[in-house]
């Protein structure tokens, strides 16, 4: 393990040294291009000084050393002296500079692609990497092959198709290492630049990652999967239930009085499931406009818990509300709060223990000081084992589906208090331990004064 990470580390100092040297050698040849260009519009002055120098050491006895002393300075004058330029030289030196300058700019311009992008030369070697590429591949030499940066056959293929056809390619490139993705990969020829520049690119190659598209297209196709199943059940119940009543059931009361009062049930719990589908919807579309109302969590509380007191009283469990608090001031809406507490107590009346307690506490967080309100709803009930814990604000998500179905429960519940949560800037927390109860805890943002 140890030797493991230490290889990795080696590596990453290698990758990183790698690439300030490709950064120094570019920068290095800016500098030479404009250098280069004087030299050789000044070669003729050069070649008089070194035949005069040659003469000096041959026929005046001048020591070769500092005859290639003063050679060596001659070059160096003739490579940076600006002054004095000749046209052509000052044209040649122009035109290395308007060089330089079209390479920082399309380097600039790959750079700021918003998807990973990667631009080759003719021959299919990496000229530039934007540094959303470098995260998806990795640091890579300039100069290296593409494949040095992908081994995926579909995609080696496409670079070379696109660069001999001169044609936009795309490629579907599917990745399972380190998590399971889809990348869409475009290729675009660069056909006039390539004629400009001698590194010019000849390619672009952009990534767009479609996988968080895909998670998005299937989470869709479940919640319609979800939804359906859900109605389907009692409506299926119902058609089979009436098929009874007009046959076998039909000269028979007590079967009569059985048959439909399951059937009003099965026709409430569908209503239930669409004004929660309907209710979830509508704080889904609301969710990026923040509420503009003042609330009083004091008064909302005590709403909730006295509409709830016959339900906890059916249930044999003692429903209390404690806050030191006499007002407890948020931005918010106060439909909405009140349907995340309800949701909340109604839970812990209907997942707790009969013959338990369920208690409601407000007060600030941290204890005492301004800032945030936090309301807990605790009960004594079984608990939630803590792998269900991360899940059950997902919708349609239930520890035991059969005995929330028993209870009348949708499993849309936490979801809708999610979303209301979100648009309140708020959070909700949910400690558990099995055996001993749950604790639903909400922290809303004080409203400033
Ligand atoms: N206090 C609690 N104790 C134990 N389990 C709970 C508690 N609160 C929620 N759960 C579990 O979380 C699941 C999701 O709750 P949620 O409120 O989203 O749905 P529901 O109550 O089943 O249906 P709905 O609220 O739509 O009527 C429940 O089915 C239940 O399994
Ligand atoms: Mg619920």
């Amino acid at each position: 393990m140890g030797a493991l990470e230490g290889a990795g580390c080696v590596g990453s100092i290698a990758q990183q040294l790698r690439l300030r040297l490709d950064r120094l050698r570019l920068r290095a040849g800016e500098l030479a291009e404009p250098a280069l260009a004087r030299l050789a519009g000044r070669r003729l002055a050069l070649c008089l000084v070194a035949v005069l120098t040659l003469l000096f050491v041959v026929a005046g006895g001048l020591s070769p050393r500092v005859a290639l002393l003063g050679l060596a300075g001659a070059v160096a004058f003739a490579a940076f002296w600006r002054k004095g330029d000749s046209a052509a030289s000052a044209a040649a030196t122009a035109a290395a500079q308007a060089g330089v300058d079209a390479r920082r700019l399309w380097r600039m311009v790959i750079d700021a692609v918003p998807d990973p992008a990667v631009a080759l030369d003719p021959a299919g070697r990496l000229v530039h990497a934007n540094h959303l590429a470098e995260d998806l591949f990795g640091t890579r030499r300039v100069g290296g092959h593409m494949a040095s940066m992908s081994r995926d056959p579909d995609l080696l293929a496409a670079v070379e198709e696109a660069l001999a056809s001169r044609q936009r390619q795309t490629v579907e490139l599917h990745g399972r290492v380190p998590v399971e993705r889809r990348l869409l990969a475009t290729m675009v020829p660069l056909g006039h630049a390539a004629g400009l520049l001698h590194d010019a690119p000849a390619l672009l190659i952009t990534f767009r990652d479609l996988t968080e598209q895909d998670r998005l297209a299937r989470m869709r196709a479940d919640f319609v999967a979800n939804a359906s199943h859900e109605l389907r059940t009692p409506l299926a119940y119902l058609k089979g239930s009436v098929e009874t009543l007009q046959g076998s059931a039909r000269d028979d009361p007590a079967a009569r009085e059985v048959f439909l009062r399951t059937m009003g049930e099965q026709a409430e719990r569908m209503s239930r499931l669409v004004d929660d589908l309907l209710s979830l919807s509508r704080v889904e579309m609301r969710e990026y406009l923040p509420p503009s109302g003042e609330v009083d969590l004091a008064t909302v509380l005590s709403d909730v818990v006295q509409t709830l007191e016959p339900m906890a009283q059916r249930a044999d469990i003692a429903l209390t509300l404690h806050s030191k608090e006499q007002t407890a001031l948020v931005r918010g809406d106060y439909d909405e709060l009140a349907q995340v507490f309800q949701n909340l107590v109604q839970n812990a009346i209907k997942y707790g223990h009969s013959g338990g307690k369920v208690e409601v506490r407000l007060g600030r967080e941290p204890a005492g000081k301004p800032g945030r309100w936090r309301i807990d709803v605790a009960d004594d009930g079984p608990g939630i084992a803590a792998q269900h814990l991360p899940r059950l604000t997902e919708r349609f998500y239930r520890v035991n589906v059969a005995a929330s179905r028993e209870k009348g429960g949708t499993g849309l519940g936490l979801a809708i208090v999610k979303h209301i949560l979100n648009r309140h800037r708020g959070e909700l927390t949910i400690a558990s331990t099995l055996g001993q109860g749950s604790t639903f805890s909400v922290l809303l943002p004080e409203a400033p004064v």
